[in-house]
């Protein structure tokens, strides 16, 4: 069994966390300053401490999970314990260059999960620095894959995978919620309605997955000439929907890169 460790088991680390536990092939060890937060984790198998180096010391792979500005800061204070270690960060922002000065020693992999992890259902997306080989490569990819699906990127593409599928879970519950909203206006039960909406993207989502059908061909699945969904459709197209989620997710990667300047900055500083 690989023993894996995380630093900064808050929303994402926890859910690595627990998922990497309870899968059986992971020894997994968790850290954060709050101890007591994550005692649940021990539920899981997850072994719990207050001290970032002692989960580095006692693992193969190390998960950096804190925020993006400490991201640094905690890698650092680990740093000696990394030796051809595979250390994976998951702070938004923060570039494989900087991730490899501060862990020179160490096989660094950027990769950016969300938050669907808790339900085995993440779309991680990963890059990695060039020194990874094969083997540490299939190693990284085994890992993710427990958390749901996990594919490369070219690092240059990150910022713009945290604003589609990074933050992704937040626009999509948004439209799970209108949608709830929209069943609640023409007179649809509350539980009803949440749950008719939410099994509706599911099924959808898992309709595009399975079958590979461009979704303009599953929207015409169920589109008649004069029928309910192509009034609905209408609306929806007059509304705008479409340049709605581009402008937010343009909007979402400029951020991103804006923080990135920033985190950058920062760092010189340091
Ligand atoms: N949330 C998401 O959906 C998501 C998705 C993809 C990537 N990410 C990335 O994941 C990272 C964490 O995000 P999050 O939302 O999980 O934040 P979070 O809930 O605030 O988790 C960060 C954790 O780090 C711990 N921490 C802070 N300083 C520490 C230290 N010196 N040593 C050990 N632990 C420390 C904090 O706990 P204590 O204060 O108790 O130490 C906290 O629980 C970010 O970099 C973010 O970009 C998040």
């Amino acid at each position: 069994m690989r023993s894996v460790g995380i630093i900064g088991a808050g929303q994402i680390g926890s859910a690595i966390a627990r998922v990497l536990a309870e899968s059986g092939r992971w020894s997994v060890i968790a850290s954060r300053r709050k101890i007591h937060e994550i005692e649940n984790l021990k539920n899981f198998g997850v072994e719990i401490t207050s001290d970032n180096r002692e989960v580095a010391s006692r693992s193969d792979i190390v998960i950096v999970a804190v925020k993006p500005y400490k991201a640094i800061e905690v890698i650092k204070e680990i740093s000696d314990l990394l030796d051809r270690k595979i250390l994976i960060s998951v702070a938004a922002a923060v570039p494989i260059r900087k991730l490899k000065a501060a862990a020179p020693k160490a096989k660094v992999v950027r990769a950016m999960p969300n938050i669907a992890v808790i339900v085995k259902a993440s779309f991680t997306a990963y890059a990695k620095e060039p020194g990874l080989n094969v083997k540490d490569e299939a190693i990284v990819v085994e890992l993710l894959k427990e958390m749901g699906e996990a594919q490369e990127v070219d690092e240059e593409l990150m910022d713009a995978v945290t604003a589609l599928s990074g933050s992704g879970p937040a626009y999509i519950a948004t439209l799970i919620e209108a949608m709830a909203y929209a069943g609640l206006k023409v007179g649809l039960p509350r539980e009803f309605s949440y749950l008719s909406s939410a099994y509706t993207v599911y099924g959808t989502a898992k309709l595009y997955l399975e079958s590979r059908k461009h979704p303009a061909i599953i929207k015409e699945m169920v589109l008649t000439p004069a029928g309910t969904t192509i009034e609905g459709i209408f609306y929806l197209e007059e509304s705008g929907i479409r340049t709605a989620i581009m402008k937010a997710v343009e909007a979402a990667t400029k951020r991103a890169q804006e923080i990135a300047t920033k985190l950058n900055e920062l760092n010189k500083i340091d």
